[in-house]
């Protein structure tokens, strides 16, 4: 079942449109991932259905459970359980890593909040009393944001670009949160422009200049990888010898 439909989006940015009638379902507790080259307008859509502040003046409709997000802003939503990871970061600057978890979560639990950053690969004695703040690298910061949605335990985490600023082993928790949050029964919607990603997702949509140009399975979606886009007459089509060169 759809948990997200949307029909005919079209977001305007400083008077142009990033995305245009773009149609998509996401369904409910699974995992979806959605690949394109830069600017396709991915970040956009995510922000969109969050309901950033600048993204909430749409046309067409974004339904969720049923209802329209129309005119409801991104605190709405979030209690309503739409969460959108590494978008707003500065927020938090200077609580500890423990106040900010908590603040994520419904439960007044401090043992939440060891459960969690355990989950995402962190020693919570170290980090527990920490600040999120710039002496945390890249990679602890997502980790620390990931970890409270865990703690959230939201019915829809959009993940923005899980990946950057992230090593391999660290990669690899991200993704056993992933699995956490679809045990839980999150809808989990993966922002990405990498291969590793899109393979750990049950459904593939394809983005292109602000529109969703294909959908299918992984293995069907991850042919864009191969050519670093796919055939089609499009003004972003890379030229094949130029793609030789720079692999
Ligand atoms: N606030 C803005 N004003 C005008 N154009 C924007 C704004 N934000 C993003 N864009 C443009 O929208 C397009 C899509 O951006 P984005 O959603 O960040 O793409 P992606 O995440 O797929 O790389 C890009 O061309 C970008 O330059
Ligand atoms: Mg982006």
């Amino acid at each position: 079942m759809a948990i997200i439909e949307i029909e005919n989006l079209t977001l305007a940015l400083n008077g142009k449109n990033i995305i245009a009638k773009l149609n998509v379902e996401f369904w409910e507790g699974h995992v979806h991932a959605v690949v394109g080259p830069n600017g396709a307008g991915k970040s956009t859509l995510a922000s969109t259905i969050a309901g950033l502040s600048g993204y909430t003046d749409f046309e067409g409709e974004i339904r969720y459970n049923g209802e329209s997000l129309k005119g409801m802003n991104i605190d709405e939503r979030a209690r309503k359980g739409i969460t959108l990871a590494w978008q707003e970061p500065a927020r938090f600057e200077g609580l500890s890593i423990k106040s900010f978890i908590m603040a994520s979560s419904r439960e007044n639990d401090e043992s939440l909040v060891l459960r969690v950053l355990d989950d995402v690969g962190l020693d919570a004695e170290d980090y527990m009393h920490r600040s999120v703040d710039r002496t945390l690298s890249g990679g602890e910061r997502k980790k620390i944001e990931l970890a409270s949605i865990l703690a959230m335990r939201p019915r829809v985490a959009l993940l923005d670009e899980p990946d950057s600023g992230i090593d391999v082993e660290s990669l690899e928790r991200i993704f056993e949160a992933v699995d956490i949050l679809k045990r839980d029964g999150t809808t989990v919607i993966l922002i990405t422009h990498s291969l590793a990603v899109l393979n750990r997702a049950e459904h593939a949509f394809l983005m292109c200049d602000g529109n969703i140009i294909d959908k299918g399975t992984i293995d069907k979606i991850s042919k864009y990888f191969e050519d670093r886009c796919i055939p089609c007459d499009h003004k972003n089509m890379p030229n094949k010898a130029e793609i030789k060169e720079t692999v």
